[in-house]
């Protein structure tokens, strides 16, 4: 397994290019099995999880060619020869489950593995189920598979209120909806950027999608969807990350390009309340940090609240500040192993229930950490940048998920740091 090392102390100067946004590429690549014909995507990044969709696309009976050099991924989803998401593609991604509403809505048909716990929490799929039932589909749960059925072929358009906002919940309906006869209102939608670029495809397909952004979705079901060519918005959790590392290492003054700053708001609100200089310049959004880092407190919330998937990289930058702060999670019930990693390398964090008092510090030092989930993974290589002496972040198989190449981006900024090929794990 590889690791990622890092020498701390050195400022992030100069400039970081924003890849394309991997939560909206995998509902996306997801969304090509509802038409027939050559599909081309552009500005995909290159990461694990666009792998793993490819090979489950494939597996699925899709013609995919993934171009890592060109950020393209071209999909025919034409003879599809099964509906079935295996075990051993779901457990390696659980985003894997956003095939069950194309597969339903387009074959009639769908069997997914449950998509299983993970790191961060259980993160069942209820309301994917309850969604796909209201539309008519018969859900049955059989030795850890879901078999979905639209007992007429083609399942119905629906009233339908998510019990809580969901992003992969909300896409696998809206992906249904799209070819279900008649017309689908949805409640309590989740409200995310990728959530309305999902909707921006649907509607270049043929789709009649309206309402995507906001808590009230109406979606008019189609006979037929056609393939089509798109260009991935900016990630802007990749984002948020280079920013919360600009921030962490005094001095640092650094130009990101492909950012849609709307996208962030919260987070941006909060860095420039814990002293941070956030400016768009132009096509670029320069963050600098000069002076000291102040104590913020942030509870995460649904967009357009705090991202959770924001919540480890702004801890860290927590650790720095002169003072306590607060960090409370509400999205998922085990999203701190991060912390156990950082107390090592010095930080000052307990955990109360949902929350994590953190007490700034002067310092970290470096150490060997161990990489647990894909933000985790990248908050501590963002202590790596300021601690004292050299961190290596172990099992950085869980940043190539999610990141591309940051070590490489890293560096091109001035941060002292290479990757370890086959580091013990
Ligand atoms: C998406 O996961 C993202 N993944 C996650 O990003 C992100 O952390 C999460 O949304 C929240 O923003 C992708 O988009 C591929 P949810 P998702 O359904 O859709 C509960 C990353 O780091 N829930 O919005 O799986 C659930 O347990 C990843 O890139 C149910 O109870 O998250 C959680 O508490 C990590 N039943 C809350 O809702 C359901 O049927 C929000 O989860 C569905 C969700």
């Amino acid at each position: 397994m590889d690791a990622i090392r890092v020498r701390g102390g050195r400022p992030l100067k100069g400039e970081v290019k924003i890849s394309g946004a991997k939560n909206a590429a995998l509902p996306i690549l997801c969304a090509t099995l509802l038409a027939d014909g050559p599909t081309l995507l552009k500005n995909v990044p290159a990461l694990r999880d666009i792998d793993t969709t490819a090979a489950l696309l494939r597996f699925l009976g899709c013609d995919v060619v993934v171009d890592k050099e060109r950020h393209e991924v071209r999909v025919a989803a034409t003879r599809l020869g099964r509906v079935e998401a295996p075990y051993e593609l779901v457990k390696q991604m659980r985003a894997s489950v956003l095939v069950l509403g194309p597969l339903v809505a387009r074959h009639g048909r769908a069997k997914v593995s449950l998509p299983g716990g993970c790191a961060i929490g259980a993160r069942p799929i209820d309301q994917h189920l309850k969604g796909l039932e209201a539309m008519g589909a018969q859900i049955k749960l059989e030795r850890g598979y879901v078999v979905a059925e639209a007992p007429t072929g083609r399942l119905k358009g629906a009233d339908f209120v998510f019990d809580m906002p969901t992003v992969t919940g909300t896409e696998n309906i809206m992906m249904a909806a799209a070819l279900a006869k008649g017309r689908t209102t949805l409640w309590n939608c989740a409200r995310e950027p990728e959530v309305e670029e999902l909707a921006r495809i649907l509607n270049k397909m043929g789709a009649r999608v309206d309402g995507a952004g906001t808590d009230v979705m109406h979606i008019d079901g189609v006979e037929q969807l056609a393939p089509f060519e798109h260009s991935i918005i900016p990630d802007r959790i990749e984002a948020g990350t280079y920013m919360c590392a600009a921030a962490a290492v005094e001095g640092s003054d650094v130009r990101l390009s492909g950012v849609i700053l709307e996208d962030l708001e919260a987070l941006v609100m909060k860095l420039r309340q814990a002293g941070v200089t956030v400016d768009r310049e132009g096509e670029h959004v320069r963050v600098r940090r000069d002076g000291p880092i102040k104590p913020v407190n942030v509870t995460t919330a649904p967009h357009p609240g705090f991202p959770t998937d924001m919540q480890a990289q702004f801890l860290v930058l927590m650790t720095r500040a002169k003072g306590e702060s607060v960090m409370t999670e509400t999205i998922f019930e085990n999203r701190f192993m991060h912390v156990p990693e950082l107390t090592r390398m010095g930080a000052h964090v307990e955990i109360r229930g949902r929350s994590a008092i953190v007490q700034g510090v002067d310092r970290l030092d470096g150490a060997s950490v161990m990489a647990t989930d894909l933000r985790a993974s990248a908050s501590l290589v963002i202590a790596g940048l300021f601690a004292e002496g050299e961190t290596e972040v172990r099992r950085v198989y869980h940043l190539d998920r999610g990141y591309e190449h940051m070590e490489d981006k890293l560096r091109a900024m001035g941060a002292d740091c290479e990757r370890v090929k086959g580091a013990e794990g």
